[in-house]
């Protein structure tokens, strides 16, 4: 049996009927933590809905001896959310931790991008985040305990061809997580983030058969359980994980040119002169918060 153990606690995974959601449900429950396992059961591009994605993983988890429920709300159904929570008070008595996790995904270039494709992608990743963390945060902040993780990409730190509208959701939810890690500092609600990659429906066509095989979404599972434990000691930390790899990401910040005139502005000219010097990132330092981040500028 492993040593770090969730025995009491219940989770929310968002998303869990499939993929990597699914995953971490699994292991959650096997390490003894009560599971609210939501997943609308729609399609990867968002559409259509179903039950049985939710409730398969809850049977498989009772198979396994572990304690489960379903919930099929949608995190974009605002109405709806406070039945996510519902569900975990109802069944299990209380809350502690939210693995946010459902997404979709709408790739178009920026060209061929209609409205309604932006929307559904902020509408679910970015918004549907948003709106199960805000219902559940009253009751973590409350019992002075909260663990909350939030996946966001690789797409949304790099940029991807054809995810504008994913990018922006996934870039948008590390600002949220982190401004959520300074927030909840008080009662002790650390909120992390997850850059997952895993073969998925999600990715399938988007990687190679022969990686798909060897990257599984129970390869990112352990550093998310781990995010969900009482001794995590990091809160806003950004986690790469990926067939067997774990890293810890952060913006980094070159070497800063400071104009040497005494109005503090520089003419372009100056910054033409300077760019090398402004873009080498050769001696860069890691940033991991907004004093640090603007210090260095104001001192
Ligand atoms: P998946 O398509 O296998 O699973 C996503 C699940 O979310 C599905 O079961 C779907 O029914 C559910 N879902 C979608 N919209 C929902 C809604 N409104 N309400 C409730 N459930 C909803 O995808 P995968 O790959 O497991 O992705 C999970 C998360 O990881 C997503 O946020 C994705 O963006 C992120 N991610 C995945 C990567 C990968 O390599 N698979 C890479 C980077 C990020």
């Amino acid at each position: 049996m492993s040593e770090v153990r969730l025995d009491g606690k219940t989770a929310i995974v968002t998303g869990a009927g499939n993929g990597l959601g699914r995953s971490h449900a699994h292991l959650l429950a096997s390490l003894g933590a009560n599971v609210v396992v939501n997943d609308l059961g729609c399609s990867v591009d968002g559409s259509g809905n179903s039950t049985s994605a939710a409730e398969t993983v809850v049977a498989e988890i009772k198979e396994a001896g572990g304690n489960a429920v379903a919930n099929t709300d949608s995190i974009t159904d605002r109405a709806a959310v406070p039945n996510i929570i519902k569900t975990a008070l109802d069944t299990f008595g209380g809350l502690h931790i939210l693995v946010n996790n459902a997404g979709i995904l709408r790739d178009k270039s920026l060209k061929k991008m209609t409205d309604a494709e932006w929307d559904a992608v902020i509408d679910t990743h970015l918004t549907g985040s948003y709106n199960v963390t805000k219902a559940a945060w009253p009751i973590l902040r409350e019992q002075n305990y909260g663990r909350i993780v939030i996946t966001a990409s690789g797409s949304g730190m790099f940029g991807n061809f054809g995810q504008t509208n994913y990018g922006a959701a996934k870039a948008g939810l590390i600002g949220f997580a982190k401004a959520l890690a300074a927030e909840g500092a008080k009662n002790n609600v650390k909120t992390n983030i997850l850059c997952p990659a895993a073969a998925s429906r999600m990715t399938e066509n988007l990687m190679p058969g022969q990686m798909l095989d060897k990257i599984k979404p129970e390869a990112v599972s352990p550093i998310v359980a781990y995010m969900c434990t009482e001794e995590i000691s990091t809160s806003g930390a950004i986690f790469e994980a990926g067939a067997g790899n774990f890293s810890h990401a952060n913006w980094a910040r070159g070497k800063i040119y400071k104009t040497p005139n005494e109005s503090g502005v520089a003419t372009v000219d100056e910054i033409a002169a300077h760019f090398d010097e402004i873009i080498d990132m050769s001696d860069a330092t890691v940033l991991d918060n907004p004093a640090a981040a603007m210090g260095a500028f104001m001192s």
